[in-house]
């Protein structure tokens, strides 16, 4: 293969990024790194928060929109907004801790202070300001803000389509997703596992709808089962010509992908490992529920079955949400939030058993994908070995267009990150101007 030209300025992204070749600097560039945790996090859509987790007035979460520190908060009213963490005197950040219920905060260097959401209402011996002092232009920096079925998303782009519109078909699958128990309300609130990696982030994104690696990736831990509770437990479609198999990805648009492994599950419950003292658990279950009921009860006990990978850092899994932080060019934290579901209907020793499930794969399974991004990091730092391979299924004239009339193809297809990459060189050589309010 050709190497690209080292002549001109570094960000050639027609040339570096295509949709067959991808070029190893994206993955180890720190300016490039830079300039995604710019123009990609809060130039579209980002998930910053549930609205669950900050549930009363006044609740607040702190997170992150690239390398930017944000608050999410919950007015006294009910409304949310996303507020920049950061001091508008001489730059500190305002709050400094994980979570709370707070109507206002106050920077701790001068203890200036700002309402939850954002107005500067305290300045300290502010007889030293004359006249020209204004204290509305001095609230903190604010975040377009909207959501989804509870999914709070946020943006620096003032022209971006409203949340709905740019998420489109996504939509339908959230709701597919939340809607397993019918009326159910989600609950974000359990705990996080939180993993790191020495990885550039676009590498847990490339792998969140690859289809290809399970069966390779994740063999000991697959074999493992099928020895332990026989043929058919968890993932071990995985093990087989999974080319052959019914499961597809799709091509959202926006950089969103979907990986679908409904087709090939016939029970969630009756297929899931065994979890130590579940028993009793679904001995209560069925006791509280007619048999068909309990079946749909034990179910959603069990992974989904599907992956929705929501541009640029959600990807909802099984039951789960996990959010990619990323930290550096070549550092990556990885975020396992647990969910339960809530509704009078629905036996609480559900979510007893979703919680212990949901411990599962973060512990036996990402350490497998952790371990291989780290070593994708440490061979892409080799120089003269220029490119990654991003072209599977692209000419085996396996994709079509489902009844939607997205691309989708066979679970091993590489088009979600095709996808994926089409949508980050929109936003990389973007011309529009992020500014928060
Ligand atoms: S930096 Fe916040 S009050 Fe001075
Ligand atoms: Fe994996």
């Amino acid at each position: 293969m050709d190497g690209p030209d080292t002549t001109g300025p570094l960000h050639r992204y027609d040339e570096l990024v295509t949709d067959v070749r991808v070029h190893r600097s994206m993955y180890t560039d720190p300016a490039i790194f830079t300039a995604e945790m710019n123009r990609v996090f809060g130039g579209t859509w980002t998930y910053l928060a549930h609205e669950s987790e900050i549930p009363q007035p006044n609740d607040f979460v702190r997170k992150n929109l690239g390398l930017r520190p944000i608050i999410v908060t919950r007015a006294k009213d009910g409304s949310i907004h996303g507020l920049i963490n950061r001091c508008t005197h001489r730059g500190a950040t305002v709050c400094r801790t994980d979570s709370g219920n707070a109507r206002s905060f106050m920077c701790p260097y001068h203890n200036w202070t700002f309402t939850n959401t954002g107005k500067l209402t305290g300045v300290p011996m502010h007889k030293g300001y004359g006249a020209s002092f204004d204290r509305d232009e001095l609230g903190l920096g604010r975040l377009r803000i909207d959501s989804y079925r509870g999914f709070v998303f946020g943006t620096l782009d003032q022209e971006i389509d409203d949340l709905a519109t740019h998420l489109g078909d996504v939509t339908s699958y959230i709701d597919q997703w939340l809607d397993r128990w019918p009326g159910a309300e989600l609950v974000v609130r359990h705990g996080q596992t939180r993993l790191n990696c020495k990885g550039n982030w676009k590498l847990v994104y490339d792998n969140s709808a690859d289809g290809y690696h399970p069966g390779f990736s994740h063999a000991s831990l697959l074999r493992m089962r099928k020895d332990r509770y026989g043929v058919g437990v968890d993932m071990q479609w995985a093990l087989g010509d999974t080319d052959a198999g019914l499961q597809t990805v799709t091509d959202l648009h926006n950089g969103n992908t979907f990986l679908d492994q409904r087709a090939e599950i016939d029970s969630y419950w009756d297929s899931a490992a065994p979890m130590p003292g579940q028993d009793s658990f679904e001995q209560a279950i069925r006791a509280q529920l007619d048999e068909v009921s309990a079946k749909a009860a034990l179910d959603v006990v069990v992974g989904s079955g599907m992956n929705l990978n929501i541009f640029p850092n959600l990807l909802i899994i099984g039951n789960q949400i996990q959010v990619i932080e990323p930290l550096a060019v070549d550092d990556t934290d990885i975020v396992w939030y647990s969910t339960s579901l809530h509704a009078p209907d629905l036996p609480p020793e559900v979510n007893s058993l979703r919680v212990r499930l949901q411990e599962d794969f973060p512990a036996f399974g990402e350490p497998d994908d952790l371990a291989n991004f780290e070593e994708c990091q440490r061979g892409l730092g080799v120089e003269e070995m220029e490119w990654v391979v991003t072209n599977r299924h692209i000419d085996t004239g396996t994709e079509t267009l489902d009844a939607n009339g997205n691309v989708t193809g066979p679970v091993t297809d590489e088009l979600p990150i095709r996808a994926f990459w089409r949508r980050w060189k929109k936003l990389m050589t973007s011309e529009t101007k992020l500014v928060a309010r």
